[in-house]
């Protein structure tokens, strides 16, 4: 489980750090920086994929020129703060905390970024390794441009001192490792374990047309665009207890809608229909259905089906969903991550869902907001702005979020903490 993210010089954050909880909600005005954060969690996703930082940044089409992965929001021009030379982002786990520092391109080769410093360690192991730019190879003096030292930490095991190793710094060290045959096992194994946690992100930015498309079955991972909807709700039902699951779930919503699922094949091409039962026993197809119908049934689909990732990303959950089932939304996603020991990430905009969130998500829930007169912007928990508990019982949070006083509050305290500063 990731439990804090912390962006230096990345995008609009000097040095901010987000904490992170089985459920964690981000909230703040348009343009405060939220995807921001969604960007630095891609980035980390990216190394997980095994791409290079070009990639990663600016995005990596097939061999039939089809896009495998989308650039970074703002590509290679805006992922460092602007006015600086290099981000870093740092990451903790339960059992990990992972750096990388990656510089930016310099007037002679523009949009090149390289691999400037990065560590792995391990609670248990200490640390797995380290990068020494320059400082630990005398002979080798290019080391800065053309490679990327690491020293290789003792294991636990082996308690023998460590040994240098050199890598590309055009991709993150991490996913060098396997290539290298001076590596021990134990270390090889820690960095895959740190790899597929990062691999293990999903980023749902739902396209309702997608959803309503057939799909092929066999195809039971829901795309981010909410692609096999069709194929990934038919899997859930062919198990009776957690079909059961999730017809409690819809029967909660609002009367004339969504009863029952069927899942015709069409006969020419073998692709999988989603035809929603309604109420009254009308057959709609994923066609005739609302947008928000199906964003919400993807999001269900996502929680509840095989396999779910190990985080999810949910931008904006509110969008095109009414707050009655925004709520439910809510109570699924913090008990499927309270059980399972999946994470959910959402940045909002929603005052019901502030609301009704229970005391744990509250606890991680931050808000983001732009200092005044420049693009930069800090990051709080909710939970430590002044007299938050009490005006959250008596007002609610949601409340509170309407009437701009979180980032009043975070204004107002901001300044007093300068002012003590100085003092
Ligand atoms: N490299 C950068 N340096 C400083 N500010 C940046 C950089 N890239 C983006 N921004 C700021 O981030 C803002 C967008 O933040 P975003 O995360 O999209 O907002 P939202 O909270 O609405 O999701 C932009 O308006 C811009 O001011
Ligand atoms: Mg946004």
């Amino acid at each position: 489980m990731i439990t804090s993210i912390r962006l230096v010089n990345f995008k609009n954050f000097a040095d901010e750090t987000l904490r992170v909880g089985p459920f964690t909600v981000i909230v703040g005005t348009n343009a405060s920086g939220k995807s921001n954060i969604r960007d630095a969690f891609r980035f980390l996703h990216g190394i997980g994929r095994g791409y290079t930082l070009a990639e990663i940044i600016g995005g990596k089409y097939g061999a039939g020129g089809q896009s495998e992965w989308e650039p970074i929001r703002g590509a290679a021009d805006e992922i460092i703060r602007f006015g600086q030379s290099a981000f870093v982002l740092q990451i903790k786990m339960n059992d990990f905390e992972y750096l990388i520092e990656v510089s930016g391109s310099d007037e002679a080769s523009p949009g090149l970024f390289r691999v400037t410093r990065e560590e792995l360690k391990h609670r248990q192991w200490w640390r797995i390794y380290t990068s020494h730019p320059g400082r630990y190879d005398p002979v080798n003096a290019q080391n800065d441009d053309t490679h990327l030292l690491l020293r290789m930490d003792k294991t636990g095991a082996q308690r023998r001192l460590g040994h240098k190793i050199a890598v590309r710094p055009d991709q993150p060290a991490l996913t060098q490792l396997r290539e290298h045959r001076r590596i021990v096992k134990a270390h090889k194994e820690l960095a895959e374990q740190a790899i597929e946690a990062f691999a293990n992100m999903r980023f749902l930015d739902l396209v309702p047309d997608r959803m309503r498309q057939p799909a092929f079955p066999g195809q039971t991972v829901l795309g981010d665009g909410g692609e096999n909807l069709p194929t990934v709700l038919r899997e859930i039902c062919d198990d009776p207890k957690r079909k059961d699951i999730l017809a409690d779930w819809i029967r909660e919503l609002t009367p004339m809608d969504v009863r029952d699922f069927e899942f015709p094949t069409d006969p020419t091409s073998g692709r999988v229909q989603l035809v929603f039962k309604e109420a009254n026993n009308r057959r709609v197809s994923a066609y005739g259905a609302s947008d928000g119908t199906l964003r919400f049934l993807a999001m269900l689909a996502a929680l509840l089906g095989t396999n779910p990732a190990g985080l999810y990303f949910f931008e904006e959950i509110d969008n095109g969903i009414h707050p009655v089932r925004l709520n439910l939304l809510m109570d699924l996603i913090e008990r499927q991550t309270a059980k399972n020991g999946t994470q959910v990430l959402t940045t909002t905009h929603a005052p019901t869902l502030l609301t009704v969130m229970n005391d744990n998500t509250f606890e991680n829930t931050s808000v983001v907001c732009r200092l005044e007169d420049t693009s930069e912007a800090i990051i709080r928990p909710v939970a430590e702005l002044p007299n938050v508990q009490e005006l959250r019982r008596d007002q609610g949070l949601g409340r509170l979020h309407e009437s701009g006083w979180m980032e009043d509050a975070l204004f107002f305290t901001e300044n007093y903490d300068e002012a003590e500063d100085g003092s």
